[in-house]
């Protein structure tokens, strides 16, 4: 089971959660230093978009900012938006009055003109939505032609052990609501995510115009063994989260 932030199953209602603005500054605490963020998808997605000196970047669902500091600290031209107010106000003590910040929900239509970048870049939020659909496509219209897509979300065979460990009924198969209590640097904070199979994001990417040119199940940063050694010592290989790398198909 990957060693996912303490969770606890609670049947809530899914339209109250994800506040992110009521645990902006505990979320970003957390972020910045974890293993999931810092030491995982962090320094995955990094290696994943390679060498970005000079690309226009959009980061979408951006949250504070580590991912546009690390892209533009390469040299990449970034643009990012979230839907939290609160998350894009940490963005902006992070990164300045100058940058591109925006408050925008994945999902509807975006502030951006079409064809407008290189990549944009998905970490950690395509699992909030239920419909991948209309952001899928909202993503594909702001990418050039031949444009990339990366995206992390999290890994649906993690999530069905995890239930399974827990003692809960699991259905890989199933595209299912899961609304849990995590907690971020001692904060408790009600998070609704959409699990669904590895064929329905594949499906969704194709649905979408995309084709699918890497699929990733990357290791944590080197470092992190010897900084969470307690979290890595039972998993010979690590798994939490699902990376892919899709282009603008045609
Ligand atoms: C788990 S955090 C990841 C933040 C950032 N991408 C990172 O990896 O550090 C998820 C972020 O997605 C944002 N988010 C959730 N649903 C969203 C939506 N529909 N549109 C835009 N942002 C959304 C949240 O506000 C939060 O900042």
């Amino acid at each position: 089971m990957p060693p996912v932030p303490e969770t606890s199953a609670r049947p809530e209602d899914p339209a109250v959660a994800n506040d992110y603005d009521s645990f902006a500054e505990a979320y970003s605490a957390e972020n910045e230093a974890s293993l999931l963020n810092a030491y995982y998808e962090r320094p995955a997605m990094l290696a994943l978009a390679g060498d970005v000196a000079g690309r226009r970047i959009l980061d979408a669902g951006c949250g504070s900012g580590p991912l546009f500091a690390a892209l533009r600290d390469r040299g990449a031209i970034v643009a990012g938006f979230d839907k939290s107010a609160g998350m894009v106000e940490l963005a902006r003590r992070r990164l300045g009055d100058g940058a591109d910040l925006q408050v925008a929900d994945l999902g509807g239509p975006l502030p951006f003109p079409d064809g407008r970048f290189d990549d944009v870049i998905a970490s950690l939020v395509l699992h909030y939505l239920e419909d991948w659909g209309p952001a899928l496509a909202e993503l594909r219209r702001v990418l050039k032609p031949g444009g990339r897509l990366l995206v992390s979300v999290e890994h649906p065979f993690a999530i069905t052990l995890m239930h399974r460990e827990a003692g809960r009924e699991a259905d890989y198969f199933a595209t299912s609501n899961r609304t849990e209590d995590y907690t971020f640097s001692g904060q408790t904070a009600l998070l609704s995510l959409w699990d669904r199979p590895l064929h329905a994001m594949a499906g969704a990417f194709t649905a979408a115009g995309f084709r699918i040119t890497v699929i990733s199940e990357p290791e944590p940063a080197p470092a992190a063994r010897k900084l969470f050694p307690d979290q890595l010592a039972a998993t010979p290989r690590f798994l939490a989260f699902l990376f892919f790398v899709l282009q603008c198909a045609g």
